[in-house]
C-alpha cells in the first residue's frame, strides 16, 4: 500500500503544474499590487551624468520613479550574489546595471514608462575581454583575491609540476576556452512583496527560501525574521535562484515607501543580465604519463571572470581534478580575473561541469596520443582515495559505471580511428569521458505531522525547483511510515517552514530523506505514546513497547486503531515531530557522485553540422529514492552538457552588452537535438553516506557529458574543438 523507496511514480505535483494551478512568483493573488519595470544602464561603465524622468513621471498610471537622484534605501551585501547596492550611487558597473526603479499601476504602464527616461552618462573604459595570457603566468588583472589553497601533490624529489612534465614519457597539453553562458530558466525572475505593518512576505522563486529572507532583510535593513519568502513553484534555477539580486531589495523597499504590495518580474534580457552567468572562462591542462598510460603529472590552470561587483569565484579544477584520477604529480592553480561584466553565479555543477570538460577532453587526447582506448586510460588510473587528500570515499563503484555504461553502449564496436566510419552524408564517431559531484551529508531538519484526517504531512523550507523534491519527499514519507502517498502531503518552499536543505548543491533530497525517515521514528514513538495515554483509547495503560505500528495503524494483539481514529479519541488534530538528532556525517570521508558517459555524433561531412546520435550513461549515487524523478535529472543533466557542448554561449560584446538577451539567441538544447537518452545508476546504499544511502543526483549528469559529445566529435571527424559551443563552422 505503501510506496517503497526507488519506486518509479508520477510526480505528486505534476497535475497542478500541468493545469496551471501550480503558482509561480507573478502568479500569487494579491490586492491592489502595483507593478514595478527596472531602467537599466546602456553603458558598461562610468557614471550617470544625468537622468530625465519627467517624460516617465506623467505616463498614465505611474505612481513613483526612483533613481540614483531620488533613491530607495538598499544595503550592499558584499561577497554573495553581488557586491554593490542599486541606486546608492551613480556608478555604472556593468551594461544593464539598474539605475531606476518606475512603479506604476500595470506592468505595461511601467514598462512603457521606463523606456521613456533618458539617461547622460560619463563613460569609462570598461574590461569586458578575459586576458588573453595563459593561465597560470603571472597575468595583469589576475585578483590577488582569488582561491589560494589549490592541491598540489609532487612526488619525492620532483620540485615543481613543469619538471614532472617533463619527465614524462608522453605529455599532452589542451586549453579549452568557453563564452559566458546563461542559466535562462524558464520563469524570468521577479517577486512580489507585501507589506503588512513590519513584517514582509515575498513571493519569489527561491533555491533556498530560509537564506534569502536573510539575505533580503539585510539588504532592506530589517530583522530577518520578519521576512516570509515563499517559494511554493520554482520555474527553474540551476544556481541562479540562490541569491537575491538587486531588483527584489529594489521591489520591497519601494513596497513599504508606496505603502501597497508590489510586482516586479524582469524581462527575459534582464534576467539573464541580473541574475547571474557562468562566467567566461579559459582552462589549460597538461598531462604526463608513462607509455602504458600511468599518469604521472597533472597540471590544470584556469582563470575566469570575477566581476568587480561580484559573483560566483569559478575554480573548475578543485573538485574534478583533484579528486578524480591517481596520479603521482598534480598542481592546480586557478585565478580570478576582475571584469567590468554583470555579476556571475554557479550554474549548474558550476566548477565541476567545465573542470571536466578540460580535463576529460585531455585525457582524451593523451589516449590518443598513447594509441590506447580512452575507457582502459580511465581505469588505468583509477583510484579508490583522493589523490588531493588521500581520503577514502564513503562509496565508488565508478569502475562498475564504466564496465555497465559500456556494455550497453556497445562501446566495444568503437573504431578508434578518426573518420572511418561513415553512413552516407555523415561521419560517425563515439565518445566517453567520467563524471564525478561532490555529495553533501548535512544535517537539516523536517516537521512531519500524523493528521486527524489520516494524512500525513511532511513539511520543510526546501523547494521543489522541479527536480522532483515533493514526489521525492512522498516517497521517503510514505515509505517509513508505510502509508499510501495518496495520504502524504508535501509542504515545502516557505520561509516560515522548518529551514531545511536549500535546493542548491544537489543537495535536497539526500538531505531530506534520512531526516524524513528518522522524524517518522519519532512521529511513531509519540503515536504510541498517544496511544496509552488517551481515554477510550484500546491500548491505554498499556507499556508502549508492548505495541506494534505498522502501516498506519497500532496494533496490541487484537486490537487495532489507525492514527486518524487515535487522534481523534484524543481530540486532537494531529501529532508531530520535528527531526530530533543530528545524522552521523562521514566527516572523515569524502562522498561525491560518480559516472560514465558514452556518446554517439554524427557530423554532416559537407555542411559539419554535429548531432548527437546516441547516449548512453550509468550513474553510481548510491541508493535512488524515486526512479521517474532521478531518471529526469539524470537526462536533463546530459541534455545540459549537449547544450554546453553544441550551443550554449552568451559572449560579452567590447560594449560590455551579452550577445544574446532572448531563447532565440541564447541556444539550449531542444527535443530536436536530443536523442533519446539511456541512463542507468547502480541502485545501491551507500550506508556510510547517511541511514538511507542517498546521495545527490542532480548536477552529477552535467559534468563530463560536454566532453564526451566533444570526444565523439574528434572521433567522427579527426577535428578536435577546445572552444566551446563546438559548432558547424569550426567542423569544416
Ligand atoms: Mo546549483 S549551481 O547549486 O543550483
Amino acid at each position: 500500500m505503501s510506496t517503497p523507496i526507488g519506486s518509479d511514480v508520477a510526480r505528486v505535483d505534476g497535475r497542478l503544474k500541468v493545469t496551471g494551478a501550480a503558482r509561480y512568483t507573478a502568479d500569487h493573488p494579491v490586492d491592489r499590487a502595483a507593478a514595478a519595470h527596472v531602467v537599466v544602464s546602456a553603458i558598461a561603465r562610468g557614471r550617470v551624468r544625468a537622468m530625465h524622468v519627467d517624460e516617465a513621471r506623467r505616463q498614465p498610471g505611474v505612481i513613483a520613479v526612483y533613481t540614483p537622484l531620488a533613491p530607495l534605501p538598499i544595503h550592499a551585501v558584499p561577497g554573495f550574489g553581488e557586491n554593490y547596492a542599486p541606486l546608492q550611487d551613480r556608478e555604472v558597473r556593468f551594461r544593464g546595471q539598474i539605475i531606476g526603479l518606475v512603479v506604476a499601476e500595470t506592468a505595461e504602464q511601467a514598462r512603457d514608462a521606463a523606456a521613456q527616461v533618458t539617461v547622460e552618462y560619463e563613460e569609462a573604459p570598461a574590461r569586458t575581454s578575459l586576458s588573453a595570457g595563459l593561465p597560470g603566468l603571472p597575468s595583469p588583472g589576475m585578483s590577488p583575491d582569488g582561491p589560494s589553497p589549490d592541491p598540489t601533490l609532487l612526488a619525492p624529489g620532483v620540485d615543481t609540476i613543469d619538471d614532472a612534465l617533463r619527465a614524462s614519457a608522453v605529455v599532452v597539453e589542451t586549453t579549452v576556452e568557453q563564452e559566458a553562458q546563461s542559466h535562462v530558466a524558464m520563469e524570468p525572475h521577479g517577486i512580489t512583496a507585501v507589506w503588512q505593518g513590519d513584517d514582509l512576505t515575498v513571493y519569489s522563486g527561491s533555491q533556498a527560501p530560509q537564506m534569502y529572507a536573510m539575505l533580503l532583510a539585510t539588504r532592506i535593513g530589517i530583522p530577518s525574521d520578519r521576512v516570509r519568502v515563499v517559494s511554493p513553484f520554482v520555474g527553474g534555477g540551476f544556481g541562479s535562484r540562490v541569491p537575491v539580486w538587486s531588483e527584489a531589495a529594489l521591489a520591497a523597499v519601494a513596497a513599504r515607501e508606496l505603502a501597497r504590495p508590489v510586482r516586479l518580474a524582469l524581462t527575459r534580457e534582464q534576467s539573464i543580465v541580473l541574475s547571474g552567468h557562468r562566467p567566461m572562462m579559459t582552462q589549460r591542462v597538461r598531462l604526463g604519463a608513462d607509455r602504458d598510460g600511468t599518469l604521472n603529472a597533472v597540471s590544470h590552470e584556469s582563470a575566469a571572470e570575477l566581476p568587480a561587483v561580484g559573483g560566483w569565484p569559478e575554480i573548475p579544477a578543485t573538485e574534478t581534478t583533484g579528486v578524480l584520477y591517481r596520479t603521482r604529480n598534480l598542481a592546480i592553480d586557478q585565478r580570478l580575473v576582475t571584469m567590468d561584466t554583470p555579476p556571475t553565479w554557479a550554474m549548474r555543477a558550476p566548477n565541476e561541469a567545465p573542470g571536466a570538460f578540460a580535463l576529460e577532453t585531455a585525457m582524451d587526447e593523451l589516449a590518443v596520443a598513447l594509441d590506447m582506448d580512452p575507457l582502459e586510460l580511465r581505469l588505468r588510473n583509477y583510484t579508490t582515495t583522493v589523490p588531493s587528500s588521500g581520503q577514502a570515499w564513503t562509496s565508488k563503484r565508478l569502475d562498475e559505471c564504466y564496465r555497465i555504461g559500456a556494455e550497453r553502449f556497445g562501446w566495444e564496436d568503437r573504431d578508434p580511428v578518426p573518420g572511418s566510419r561513415v553512413d552516407g552524408d555523415w561521419l560517425i564517431g563515439v565518445g566517453m569521458a567520467s563524471a564525478v559531484y561532490p555529495a553533501h551529508a548535512e544535517p537539516w531538519p523536517v516537521r512531519m505531522q500524523l493528521r486527524d484526517s489520516g494524512t500525513v504531512v511532511v513539511s520543510a523550507s526546501t523547494p521543489d525547483i522541479g527536480t522532483g523534491t515533493y514526489t521525492v519527499a512522498s516517497i521517503v514519507a510514505s515509505d517509513a511510515l508505510g502509508v499510501p502517498i495518496e495520504r502524504v502531503t508535501a509542504e515545502l518552499g516557505d520561509s516560515a517552514l522548518p529551514a531545511s536543505a536549500p535546493a542548491a548543491g544537489s543537495r535536497a533530497a539526500g538531505a531530506l530523506a534520512p531526516a524524513i525517515q528518522s522524524t517518522s521514528r519519532v512521529l511513531i514513538a509519540a503515536l504510541l505514546d498517544l496511544a496509552v495515554r488517551t481515554e477510550g483509547s484500546p491500548f491505554r495503560g498499556l507499556d508502549p513497547s508492548a505495541l506494534t505500528y505498522r502501516e498506519g495503524r497500532v496494533e496490541a494483539g487484537a486490537d487495532s486503531a489507525s492514527f486518524a481514529e487515535l487522534l481523534g479519541m484524543a481530540r486532537l488534530p494531529a501529532v508531530e515531530a520535528t527531526t530530533p538528532v543530528a545524522e552521523p556525517s562521514a566527516a572523515q570521508l569524502a562522498a561525491h557522485g560518480f559516472g560514465a558517459h558514452f556518446c554517439e555524433v554524427r557530423v554532416n561531412r559537407f555542411t559539419g553540422e554535429p548531432r548527437v546520435s546516441r547516449f548512453t550513461s550509468a550513474f553510481d549515487v548510491g541508493r535512488v529514492l524515486s526512479a521517474r524523478t532521478a531518471r529526469s535529472q539524470f537526462v536533463g543533466a546530459v541534455v545540459f552538457g549537449i547544450g554546453g557542448a553544441l550551443l550554449e554561449a552568451n559572449p560579452v560584446e567590447e560594449s560590455g552588452r551579452f550577445a544574446a538577451g532572448n531563447l532565440g539567441d541564447y541556444l539550449v538544447a531542444v527535443n530536436a537535438d536530443v536523442p533519446p537518452i539511456d541512463v542507468t545508476w547502480l541502485d545501491y546504499s551507500d550506508t556510510a553516506f547517511s541511514a538511507t544511502g542517498a546521495r545527490g543526483l542532480g548536477e552529477l549528469g552535467t559534468v563530463g557529458s560536454a566532453a564526451a559529445v566533444g570526444n565523439a566529435v574528434f572521433n567522427a571527424t579527426g577535428i578536435r574543438v577546445r572552444d566551446l559551443p563546438i559548432t558547424l563552422d569550426k567542423l569544416i
